[in-house]
């Protein structure tokens, strides 16, 4: 086994998914009703233990894990600290905002050192991480039974329960592989592009869903990036996966602008919506994120 990959790779994952974990907690918590204090209180769990997880994560990851993972933007953004401070004011729900100051500092490393000293402690890590999925992928699969069956009520749209569950289910693959095999295999780049596009198709399907029924002109704009992923998830199964590759490319980083734009429109008060700001940078990370498997 390569010890290095282990460490880097392993800490790279934490530091993208250990957040977006904590903050599907703190969306499912924001969410529920005062009729159901146990679910918000399970959700607070989660979120607290994956903030714990990813603050060890970035305590381990300085100087460790690669630039452009660093710099593309899937680990903090420059909107970050900012939608979490206003998402704090507007929930009242307290969140770990130091992590972020911390990630915003994180340093690149260099491929020389070793870093077999650090094996056992990533591996602790991912054994937290794999145990805290275990939890979260089966709360999430609670909240979403009891919603389908209409036995309680939540804010967040069923589809947004089913699409969380997934990525969680992804990252669980991914640490389960990194245990197995002390390295993320190759996985197919066409199951990881459907994965994706599907991802993205939604993330503009609850941008539509969430917008105030007078913002008509971004209506259509999110609409037609759910027809765009749409056709791309159709073609998938005939084109070539080069141009395939390509097209997903250009089409997410438009995606991304229009991210970007949101999270800006938001910022200055300017969208009418019941979009979280938190919310806004979360599916612009997972934008950055799948850009930058695309150009690897
Ligand atoms: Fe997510
Ligand atoms: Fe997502």
């Amino acid at each position: 086994m390569n010890t290095n990959r282990y460490v880097v790779k392993s800490l790279e994952l934490h530091l993208f998914f250990g957040r977006i974990m904590k903050e599907h907690a703190f969306f499912l918590r924001a969410g529920f009703t005062s009729a159901d204090p146990s679910f918000s209180e399970r959700a607070a769990f989660y979120q607290k233990s994956f903030e714990a997880l990813l603050r060890d994560t970035v305590t381990l990851a300085g100087g460790v894990v690669g630039r452009d993972v660093i710099e593309s933007g899937e680990v903090v953004t420059e909107f970050t600290a900012w939608t979490e401070k206003q998402t704090e004011c507007f929930t009242g729900i307290p969140i770990a905002r130091e992590i972020t100051n911390h990630s915003l500092c994180l340093r690149p490393g260099d491929c020389q050192s070793n870093l077999t000293q650090m094996q056992e402690k990533v591996h602790r890590l991912n054994r937290t991480a794999l145990k805290l999925l275990a939890g979260l992928i089966d709360f999430k699969e609670t909240i979403l039974k009891r919603a389908l069956r209409c036995e309680m009520f939540t804010l967040n749209y069923p589809l947004l329960i089913e699409h969380i569950l997934r990525e969680a289910k992804l990252y669980r693959k991914f640490v389960e592989m990194l245990e197995r095999d002390g390295d993320l295999s190759e996985c197919s780049m066409k199951e990881n592009e459907c994965f994706w596009n599907q991802i993205m198709m939604e993330h503009a399907q609850f941008i539509r869903g969430l917008l105030d029924p007078c913002e008509a002109e971004l209506f259509c704009t999110a609409d037609n990036f759910a027809k765009e992923y749409g056709k791309l998830l159709e073609n998938s199964k005939n084109a070539a996966q080069k141009t395939q590759m390509a097209e997903s490319l250009s089409e997410t980083i438009r995606f991304r602008d229009f991210k970007i734009a949101g999270v800006q429109g938001i910022q200055q008060c300017k969208i009418r919506s019941i979009i979280l700001p938190l919310l806004a940078d979360h599916v612009l990370r997972e934008a950055n994120h799948y850009i930058r498997i695309l150009k690897h």
